[in-house]
Order: structure tokens, then C-alpha cells, then sequence
């Protein structure tokens, strides 16, 4: 069987350089935001060629703080993609703010830039991008938006560590960028870990503050914070993977690139060719009308896939007050998409046999 994702295969040639720095902190007696910390937020906002990075717990932790700091009213209106992964969403509903749902766009299923325009009411304060799938959203065209009717742009960039949107990086566009480092993710920690990226200083220091109870000098608060502070072992295991993160994207791409010119199935949609080397390819996300069939198809032939994500956020019980919304692209993309295995560690042979197995699908629909 190949699987979706072999996580001990992909952190496998590390992992003599982790135990080494895990066990470095643990005889240090310093656990949490020590130097580890410290190098890690300098490199990762280097390696985002934007100016700051604040190292948080988690990624959904990253947007929360995001939006603290921007201390938008409550009951603001935020516009936010209506296919994406529930975390870009939640923290709107733990501030108290609205989310406004845009469909996406068919080809690239990421926030459609042309349906922003019209969801833009005078409570809206903000467009949060998803760069799903490690793709990054249109962005020129949704700061120029932004720009013209003063809205803030942040980016969930959970998905797209190393993408470049027109050879900017993901990090270095938005007013600021959330990344998680789940382990899963194109940088993957041992645990839980996510960062903030901004080029704005006064931001950077608010955010700094507040993932900190709101204090920077010990017992004295001046923001009523949270506590969501990146610890040093999983800083200290990114510290070792994120040197290493553009060979294995530049791994991924080559995969990808295999993957859009060898696959052909009757009735397959692939994902978009366009931005091969720009995307950083988190997910190879394919449609079919047939998803059942095709997933039953390769798991019985040895592939193991899975779905991002089989329903939508307005479809949840836990946003129920937003199920009789109409989102028809939404719809048809969480009725047809599955993610084939790409990943760092898949061998040349597994991605050939990945191509004809697909390719030997015969849709009976
Ligand atoms: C698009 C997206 N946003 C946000 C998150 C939240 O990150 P975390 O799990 O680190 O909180 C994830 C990953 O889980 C994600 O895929």
C-alpha cells in the first residue's frame, strides 16, 4: 500500500539532527521562548523575505492573534473563502466578528477576487485568503480591492510554506500571513506549532505581546493576551527541517509536474498547470464526478487518497446558521475533489505506478 502520507518516512532523513536538538533543549532547562525560538522566528521571517515573525502554538492560534490585533468591532464583516479548512473561519466566530462566504473560483477552487466586489458592505473590515492546496490566492488583484476600499488582507497560508505568487513569497504579500506547522504540513513540527509573518513592526510587537498573556516584561500587561506561545523543542525541530524545505518542495513540484502532463483519465479534472514551480503543492487535488468509484478504484489497486475536505463550513453543524446559503461551486467541489499521495519521500516507482494505476481507471458513469 502507498500511503496518503507516511510521516516517519518523511521526517527520516532529519531525524538523527532532531534527536540531537530535542535533547539539547531538554537538558537546557529553558522549555519555552528561548533562543530556539528566537532563531527559528529570524529564519522563518528571512526565509519569507517579510520583516518579522512571531511563533505562536498553532496555526489556528496565528489567525486568532491576527485578528486581536487588528481590534476590528464586533460584528465586524470579514470575507472569507467558502472552500477552505474550518480554521480559517473560527476565529472570526471567537471574536465575534461575520464571516461573508465567496465562492471560489472553478479552476484553481481558491477565493474568486471578481465575487469580492459586490459582498463589500460599510461594516467590512477585513478579506482573509486561503492559499489552499500550497497555492497562492490572486493576490494582486485582491489587494488592489483591499486597497481601494481600506481593508486589511490576511493570508492563511497553513498550506503554502515556499509558494510564490508573481516571485514574491507567501508571507512577504498580505498585511500579515498565519502559517501552521502541524505535522503534516510542508514544514512539519513533532506537535503542534504555527507562526505569524508580517512586514508591519507596530503589528509585529501588538502580536508579540499578546500571544504572550498581552506582556512582554514579566507580570505587567498591556493587552488582555492569550497564551500561545511556539515552545522551544518544536522550534528546535524546525530549526533543523526548515533548511531543507525548497529542495523538498522543488521534490514535490517535479512530482506534480509528472502528475499534470502523465495523468489522463476520461472526465479527471487536474489541478492548474500554470504555476508549477510557484505553488508549493501541499495537496495534488484532483476532481472526479465519480470520487467514490476512483477512491475505491485505487485503494483496491494499493493508493491511499483522501479528501480536502468532504463538507463544507456552511454545511457544518457548527455554522448551521449559514446551511441555507447558496454556494454551488462550493458544493461541486466538496462532492468531486480527492487529494492523490505527493509528498517529499514518494520514490520515482511509486509516482509511476500512482500515473498508470490512475490512468487505468475506467469511469462507468
Ligand atoms: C487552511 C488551514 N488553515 C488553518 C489550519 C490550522 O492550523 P493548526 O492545525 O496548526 O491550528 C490548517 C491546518 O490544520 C489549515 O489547513
Amino acid at each position: 500500500m502507498i500511503p496518503f502520507l507516511d510521516l516517519k518516512r518523511v521526517n527520516a532523513p532529519y531525524m538523527q539532527a532532531i534527536e540531537e536538538a530535542a535533547i539539547r533543549v531538554l537538558r537546557s532547562g529553558r522549555y519555552v521562548l528561548g533562543n530556539k525560538v528566537d532563531e527559528f522566528e529570524k529564519s522563518f521571517a528571512a526565509y519569507c523575505e517579510a520583516g518579522y515573525c512571531i511563533g505562536t502554538a498553532n496555526g489556528l492560534d496565528a489567525l486568532t492573534l491576527i485578528l486581536k490585533a487588528f481590534e476590528f468591532p464586533e460584528k465586524s464583516e470579514v470575507i472569507v473563502p467558502a472552500n477552505t479548512y474550518i480554521a480559517t473561519v473560527l476565529p472570526l466566530s471567537f471574536l465575534g466578528l461575520t464571516p461573508v462566504f465567496v465562492e471560489p473560483e472553478e479552476v484553481t477552487m481558491l477565493l474568486n477576487p471578481e465575487l469580492i466586489a459586490d459582498k463589500i458592505t460599510p461594516l467590512t473590515k477585513a478579506v482573509i485568503t486561503a492559499d489552499l492546496y500550497g497555492r497562492s490566492c490572486e493576490m494582486a488583484r485582491i489587494l488592489e480591492l483591499a486597497n481601494g476600499y481600506n481593508l486589511k488582507v490576511i493570508t492563511d497560508a497553513a498550506q503554502s510554506h515556499g509558494a510564490t505568487y508573481h516571485g514574491k513569497k507567501t508571507g512577504s504579500i498580505a498585511h500579515a500571513t498565519a502559517f501552521s506547522f502541524y505535522p503534516t504540513k510542508n514544514l512539519g513540527a513533532f506537535g503542534d506549532a504555527g507562526a505569524i509573518v508580517t512586514p508591519d513592526k507596530e503589528l509585529a510587537e501588538k502580536i508579540r505581546y499578546l500571544r504572550n498573556y498581552g506582556s512582554i516584561i514579566r507580570y505587567q500587561n498591556q493587552f488582555q493576551g492569550m497564551n500561545s506561545r511556539l515552545d522551544e523543542i518544536q522550534a528546535a525541530v524546525l530549526n533543523v527541517k526548515l533548511p531543507y524545505l525548497d529542495k523538498e518542495n522543488e521534490r514535490r513540484r517535479q512530482i506534480a509536474s509528472r502528475y499534470l502532463t502523465e495523468i489522463q483519465v476520461k472526465n479527471l479534472i487536474l489541478p492548474p498547470a500554470d504555476r508549477i514551480q510557484e505553488d508549493a503543492w501541499h495537496l495534488f487535488v484532483v476532481r472526479h464526478p465519480n470520487r467514490t468509484a476512483l477512491i475505491a478504484f485505487l485503494e483496491a489497486n494499493g493508493i491511499q487518497t483522501d479528501v480536502h475536505y468532504p463538507l463544507p463550513i456552511h454545511k457544518q453543524e457548527a455554522y448551521k446558521e449559514y446551511r441555507n446559503l447558496k454556494l454551488p461551486v462550493t458544493k461541486k467541489i466538496h462532492q468531486e475533489v480527492l487529494s492523490l499521495p505527493l509528498n517529499a519521500v514518494l520514490s520515482d516507482a511509486e509516482v509511476a505506478y500512482i500515473i498508470q494505476t490512475v490512468n487505468r481507471f475506467d469511469d462507468q458513469t
